[in-house]
C-alpha cells in the first residue's frame, strides 16, 4: 500500500533497505502485489509500514481488489484490513 512511493523515498533517505508493494504500480521500484498476501518469509524484515486506504472516498485505481473500493462504514472494510495486518 505504498501508493506513489513516499515511504520508499523516506526509507531511501534514511539509508534503509526498502521493499514497496501496491496493487497499482506507478513507478518501477514498486512491486505489484496484493497486501493480503505479502511474499516474504516470517521475521525477514525489521519494520512494516502500511498506509491503507481510508475508505471508498478516493479512487486509487480500477483494480477490483483495491480495499479502497469498500466503504469504511462496512464491516468488510475492517475484515480486509485485518488480513493485511
Ligand atoms: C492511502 S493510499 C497510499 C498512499 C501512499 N502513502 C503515497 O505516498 O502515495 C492507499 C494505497 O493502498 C493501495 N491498495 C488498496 N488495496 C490494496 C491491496 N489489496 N493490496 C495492495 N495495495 C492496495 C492503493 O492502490 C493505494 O495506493
Amino acid at each position: 500500500m505504498c501508493g506513489s512511493g513516499t515511504t520508499i523515498d523516506v526509507a531511501n533517505e534514511l539509508k534503509r533497505k526498502v521493499i514497496g508493494y501496491d496493487l497499482n504500480v506507478v513507478r518501477p521500484d514498486v512491486i505489484k502485489n496484493d497486501s493480503r498476501k505479502i511474499p516474504l518469509k516470517d521475521n525477514s524484515v525489521d519494520f512494516v509500514f502500511i498506509d491503507s486506504p481510508y475508505s471508498d472516498n478516493i479512487n486509487y485505481s480500477n483494480n477490483k481488489e483495491c480495499i479502497g473500493k469498500i466503504s469504511c462504514e462496512k464491516t468488510e472494510f475492517y475484515d480486509e484490513l485485518e488480513k493485511v495486518a
